[in-house]
């Protein structure tokens, strides 16, 4: 079997053309603020396509880089600042930060409502009590994958190989939220290889390169590779062997192209939900 690939690409476009599209009839902007804090190099790349994403559908964006010696204090000045601002209906914060500043107390500062990374500890809490909220925009990328792939989800044995509060533990929140079968493992997981053969659905969310072996999946599987690793050589690669996968799996995300794309396209569909839930 040579597995079907999920153009994650092409799905991005059309829900990016989508979101732009219901923009359009809003009558505002709405307004996205993305604050980056130093000179992390990842981190400028990320932004930018945040950024242009975010123009090139309608919103009002724009992206606020702070020095590295900005102190904690600084930074949820500005936060504050956002919070309060009523053009601002979506703030993100990009990590990692300084090492000076702790991540969390700038993540719980965020005003809930506005929390277009669903990383605040309250919209965490509404994800696991099934209540509705702002998601963490790659693991929501990746049920738009799901579906998109036609795949069946209820029942489905489904494993998230990763326990990240970024992606692992919200993807296994939303799959059970469409009633799979989930499975979480990570990195004091007995018997990986045995956990990921038993799985239907397989998303791989460690960041270390190629670490789910091809002959680990499943016959017929449908595999989500959220990892993006360079390696040595310049080549990027995620954290599933790919080409062995795809002999035996029915579905796969190809890297770069898969998830990567979708984590933007929902960052503008939370951004566009957070606004219409303050504006109408
Ligand atoms: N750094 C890497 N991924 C992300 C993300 O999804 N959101 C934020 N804020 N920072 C990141």
């Amino acid at each position: 079997m040579t597995a079907r690939l999920i153009d994650g690409k092409a799905v991005a476009a059309d829900l990016r053309r989508a979101i732009a599209a219901r923009v359009a009839t809003l009558g505002y902007r709405p307004g996205l603020r993305v604050v980056r804090v130093g000179e992390d190099p990842a981190s400028g790349v990320y932004v930018r396509n945040k950024d242009k994403a975010a123009q090139e559908a309608g919103f009002d964006s724009a992206t606020l880089h702070l020095p590295e010696a900005t102190t904690e204090a600084e930074l949820l000045a500005v936060v504050a600042r956002l919070n309060a601002d009523p053009a601002v209906d979506g703030i993100l914060v990009q990590l990692p930060l300084p090492r000076h500043i702790r991540a969390e107390a700038v993540i719980s500062a965020v005003a809930p409502e506005k929390d277009v990374d669903g990383f605040h500890p309250l919209n965490a809490g509404r994800l696991a009590s099934g209540e509705p909220g702002l998601v963490p925009c790659t693991p929501k990328g990746v049920m738009h994958l799901l579906r998109a792939a036609g795949c069946s989800l209820p029942g489905a044995r489904a494993l998230v190989v990763g326990r990240s509060t970024i992606v692992g533990r919200p993807m296994a929140q939303l799959l059970l939220a469409a009633d799979c079968t989930v499975t979480i493992a990570h990195s004091r997981t007995r018997d990986l290889a045995a956990e990921c053969r038993r799985a239907e659905i397989l998303v791989a969310a460690v960041g270390r390169p190629e670490m789910v072996r091809g002959d680990w999946v499943a016959e017929g599987a449908t595999v989500i590779d959220v990892g993006i690793n360079r390696l040595e050589s310049g080549r990027l690669v995620g954290d599933v062997e790919f080409e062995a996968a795809c002999r035996r799996a029915e579905a796969i995300t190809p890297v770069p192209g898969g998830v990567g794309p979708m984590t933007i396209a929902c960052l503008l569909e939370n951004t566009l939900d957070a606004a219409i839930a303050r504006r109408g």
